[in-house]
């Protein structure tokens, strides 16, 4: 609707224009606003574009993502209905003509990648050569790792999420279109326990700064060179940042009996086993 206002009010500036331009020579033509003559006309020519019908979009019209083409098809062509010279706010318009409802498109205007201008065909694909999931430009690690080099190398880390392997993707944990682009929620991080349930609780003893801080205090989310993925390359050093005596950390010191010269008491989780909340242990020790 707002596209084809938009088109009108254009049309009617130019002739306007042109309409001075002209004044006192000729009478002005009545303006001329395109309209739609269907997929078998753009097919005429374009035959080789029918690779869209294999696709999702196979009940969409050509002229609802390209624009009406009957000024085009009297001109015998052009780059009117082309994507190629148009800008981001155009092509995103296009799209959300049909792709607003869901709730994460709603917010792709604030989303990160919006506010960089990252294009809804930066990632998508309208005439795909070979089908791919989400119409994809590329296999979806291979898309991120185009913008995300610093990102995806951290997947090559020795203990890391398996996403190169193919047991995930970058969008188990992130949506592309939202703002802030975590699916994983800040804080309590359900979505983490989407998958690692048994961390989630809810527990008769949590531990404080699960919930205080989410996973990510204690993990690396994409990788680590740490085994389990922690943030320290001990487990003592993950724990002794809240639960030392030094001012200003969070948690309880130990108590004395804790020697922290004895290798005995280095590893935290052997004794404390039940690290992320326990039903029956308030010192997480089952
Ligand atoms: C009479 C033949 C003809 C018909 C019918 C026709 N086109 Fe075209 N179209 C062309 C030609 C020729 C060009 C190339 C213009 C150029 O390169 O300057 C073109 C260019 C385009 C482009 C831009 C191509 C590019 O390389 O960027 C798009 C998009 C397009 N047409 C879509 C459509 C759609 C959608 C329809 C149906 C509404 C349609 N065309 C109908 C002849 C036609
Ligand atoms: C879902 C929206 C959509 C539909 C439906 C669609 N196209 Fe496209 N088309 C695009 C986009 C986006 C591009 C730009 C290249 C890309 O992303 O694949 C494109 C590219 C093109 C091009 C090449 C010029 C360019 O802009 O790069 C032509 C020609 C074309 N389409 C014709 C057609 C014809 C003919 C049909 C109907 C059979 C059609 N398209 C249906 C979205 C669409
Ligand atoms: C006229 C409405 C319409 C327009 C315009 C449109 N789409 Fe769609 N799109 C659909 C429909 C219908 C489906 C298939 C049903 C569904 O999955 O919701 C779809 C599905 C998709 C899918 C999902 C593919 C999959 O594998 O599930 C993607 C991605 C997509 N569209 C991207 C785009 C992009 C990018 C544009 C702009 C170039 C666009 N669409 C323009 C109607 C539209
Ligand atoms: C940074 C890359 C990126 C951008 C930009 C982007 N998308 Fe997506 N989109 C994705 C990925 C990744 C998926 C998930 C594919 C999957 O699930 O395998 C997706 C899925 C979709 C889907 C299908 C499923 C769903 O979740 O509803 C639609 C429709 C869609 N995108 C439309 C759009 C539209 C419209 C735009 C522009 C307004 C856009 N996308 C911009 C990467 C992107
Ligand atoms: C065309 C380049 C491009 C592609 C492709 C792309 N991104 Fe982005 N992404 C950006 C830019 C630019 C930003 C905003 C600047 C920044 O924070 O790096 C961004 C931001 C982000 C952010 C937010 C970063 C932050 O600091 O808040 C995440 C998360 C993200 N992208 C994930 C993805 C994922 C997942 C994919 C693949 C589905 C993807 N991106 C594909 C360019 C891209
Ligand atoms: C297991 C869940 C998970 C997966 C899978 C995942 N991410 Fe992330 N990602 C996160 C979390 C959580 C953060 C926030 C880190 C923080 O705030 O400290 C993040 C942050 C980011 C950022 C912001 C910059 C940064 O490093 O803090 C980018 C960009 C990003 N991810 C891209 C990607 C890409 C690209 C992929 C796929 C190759 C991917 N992510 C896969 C959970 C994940
Ligand atoms: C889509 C499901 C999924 C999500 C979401 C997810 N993970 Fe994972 N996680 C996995 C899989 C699969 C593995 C690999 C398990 C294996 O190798 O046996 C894994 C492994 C781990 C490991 C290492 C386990 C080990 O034994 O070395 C840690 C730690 C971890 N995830 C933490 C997180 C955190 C923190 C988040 C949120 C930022 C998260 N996960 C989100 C699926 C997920
Ligand atoms: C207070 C620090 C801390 C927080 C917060 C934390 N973890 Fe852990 N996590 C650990 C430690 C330490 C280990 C290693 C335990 C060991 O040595 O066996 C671990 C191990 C794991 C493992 C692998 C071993 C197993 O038990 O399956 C997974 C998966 C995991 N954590 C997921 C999570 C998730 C999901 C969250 C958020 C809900 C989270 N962690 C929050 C400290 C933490
Ligand atoms: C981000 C800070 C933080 C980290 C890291 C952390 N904790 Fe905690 N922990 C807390 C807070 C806050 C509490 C609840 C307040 C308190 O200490 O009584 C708590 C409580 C505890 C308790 C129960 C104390 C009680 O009063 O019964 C134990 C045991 C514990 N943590 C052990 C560990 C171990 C072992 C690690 C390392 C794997 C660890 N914590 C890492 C912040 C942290
Ligand atoms: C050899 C087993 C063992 C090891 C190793 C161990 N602890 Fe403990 N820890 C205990 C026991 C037993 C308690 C007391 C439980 C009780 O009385 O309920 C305790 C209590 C605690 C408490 C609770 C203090 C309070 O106020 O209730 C904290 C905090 C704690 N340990 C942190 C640590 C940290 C950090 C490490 C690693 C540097 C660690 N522990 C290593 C056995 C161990």
């Amino acid at each position: 609707m707002n596209k084809r206002i938009l088109a009108t009010t254009v049309l009617f500036l130019s002739t306007f224009a042109w309409g001075l331009q002209q004044q006192g020579s000729q009478p002005p033509v009545p303006p001329s606003v395109p309209e739609k003559v269907g997929d078998e006309m753009c097919l005429v020519c374009h035959d080789t574009y029918t690779s869209v019908k294999r696709t999702p979009h196979a009940s969409v019209e050509c002229e609802a993502c390209h624009g009406a083409g009957s000024l085009h098809v009297e001109a015998g062509g052009g780059m009117d209905l082309s994507f190629k010279n148009k800008d981001f706010s155009w092509v995103k318009d296009q799209c959300q003509d049909c792709h607003r409802q869901a709730p994460h498109l709603s917010n792709f205007s604030r989303s990160a990648h919006a506010r960089a201008m990252v294009s809804c065909t930066s990632c998508h694909q309208a005439h795909p050569e070979q089908a791919r999931a989400g119409m994809l430009t590329q296999a979806q690690k291979d898309l991120c790792a185009s913008c995300h080099q610093a990102s995806v190398a951290q997947f090559r880390k020795p203990f890391h999420h398996p996403v190169m392997e193919g047991a995930m993707t970058c969008s188990s944990c992130h949506t592309p279109h939202s703002e802030g682009q975590r699916r994983v929620a800040f804080g309590t991080e359900i979505e983490c326990a989407s998958c690692h349930t048994d961390k989630k609780g809810p527990f008769v003893f949590e531990h404080a700064s699960l919930e205080v801080n989410g996973c990510e205090i204690c993990h690396q989310p994409h990788g680590s060179v740490n085994p389990k993925m922690l943030t320290r390359s001990q487990v003592r050093l993950v724990c002794l940042r809240c639960h030392s005596a030094s001012a200003g950390t969070a948690g309880s010191q130990p108590f004395a009996f804790h020697d922290l010269r004895s290798p005995r008491f280095r590893e935290c989780t052997v004794c404390h086993r039940a690290i992320h909340g326990s039903n029956v242990s308030s010192s997480f020790l089952r």
